[in-house]
């Protein structure tokens, strides 16, 4: 079976991992900080806050943001549940507004039109490594005095239109290392903050409300154990001394699926940019013909060797959503694209055989 997706992990994973086993320094060590810093250095940052997943980094930036009950954030419908869940920890409302229907992301018009009183943030995804359309959040932000929230989880490596890496804009922005990401740690995420004393807030509420300069049960703030392990540091560590490679793999993956893909009759390819824009490459899913059946795809790929995956369901649609009113037929642009996405398997290793593998396969499967 050609998987999904694979984490690329050798010896210097191995290598980093031992050095912290062998320091005892299991949590709070000095290898956090080491990662930290280096994924700053990288994202081309000035400081960096790691925790121990996506979630966590989202739940965190919206305390940070000051976002509570009674307020509003507009973001997208076509995203993994945590950017909205993250929201509701919070006593916030999400509300959701319509998708582009190219790159799937939080469309900048739906979300001006939808500003009400309670509006208080934007909430945009870079949805499967497409930069969201940052410089229109911006601008709508200024104008109307919301807060920004990028959610980068899936972007770690993409550039926006203005040609500047997804999660530098000095906006607060998260990002996530499941084991599925392009940096993987099996759990983490990471934080980049927007200035000092967000820095400092997110340090204290990810280690239970302590500063800096606090013992171990001093606590002045709620707090939240957030923190990442540094066994999970040290992966970081090792993934992102061969970041650009893994990142360059995969968009030469996806050049080689475009091709093959040409051959299979009206599945449409997800777009690598526009201009300066630039996807990095987080999974890849195509858009299947109307009318084609998805769940017996996935059956006949899975019979062919090939693993696939309906990705994403359209948030609102889930129960605890539908609580907040939400239902079908809101977001047209976002439940049709719901409906047809389709993963097909993405990762590094794999090689062109496969790609070629599972381009037939699919062929096969929708004739
Ligand atoms: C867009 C998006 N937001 C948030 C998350 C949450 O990250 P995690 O699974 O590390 O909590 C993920 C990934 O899983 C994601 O894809």
């Amino acid at each position: 079976m050609i998987p999904l997706a694979k984490p690329e992990i050798g010896a210097r994973e191995e290598e980093l991992v031992l050095e912290v086993l062998r320091s005892g320094r299991l949590s709070l060590g000095p290898m956090v900080e080491r990662f930290e810093r280096e994924f700053a250095a990288w994202l081309g940052v000035e400081d960096a806050v790691a925790v121990s997943s996506g979630t966590a980094a989202l739940h965190l930036c919206v305390r940070a943001l000051g976002w509570g009950r009674g307020d509003e954030v507009l973001t997208s419908p076509f995203s993994f549940v945590a950017s909205a869940n993250c929201l509701l920890y919070e006593g916030v409302r999400p509300v959701f507004c319509d998708v582009d229907p190219v790159t799937l992301n939080l469309d900048p018009a739906a979300a001006a039109a939808a500003i009400g009183e309670r509006t208080v943030g934007i909430l945009p995804v870079h949805i499967f490594g497409y930069p969201a359309a940052m410089p229109e959040f911006e601008a709508i932000a200024a104008e109307h005095g919301l807060g920004l929230l990028e959610d980068a989880c899936e972007s770690l490596g993409a550039t926006d239109l203005e040609g500047r890496r997804v999660g530098a804009r000095g906006n607060l922005a998260t990002f996530g290392f499941y084991a599925n990401k392009q940096l993987a740690t099996g759990e983490g995420g990471m934080i980049v903050p927007s200035d000092p004393e967000s820095a400092a807030r997110l340090r204290s509420e990810r280690n239970q409300g302590r500063a800096a300069n606090m013992g171990w049960l001093d606590h002045d703030r709620l707090g939240f154990n957030y923190r990442l392990s540094d066994v999970a540091a040290a992966l970081g560590v090792a993934q992102l001394e061969k970041l650009d490679a893994m990142l360059a793999s995969r968009a030469r993956l996806a050049v080689l699926y475009e091709h093959g893909l040409t051959a299979v009759k009206g599945v449409r390819a997800p777009v690598g940019g526009t201009g300066a824009e630039a996807r990095s490459w987080f999974v890849y899913a195509v858009e299947l013909p109307v009318g084609a059946e998805r769940d017996q795809t996935i059956r006949q790929l899975a019979e062919r060797g090939v693993a696939s995956k309906a990705y994403l369901p359209c948030i609102p649609l889930f129960p605890h959503m539908r609580e907040l009113g939400y239902g079908e037929g809101q977001f047209p642009v976002a439940e049709a694209a719901s409906a047809r996405s389709l993963a097909l398997p993405f990762f590094p290793a794999m090689g062109e055989s496969e790609v070629g593998r599972v381009c037939e396969a699919l062929a096969e499967s929708l004739s």
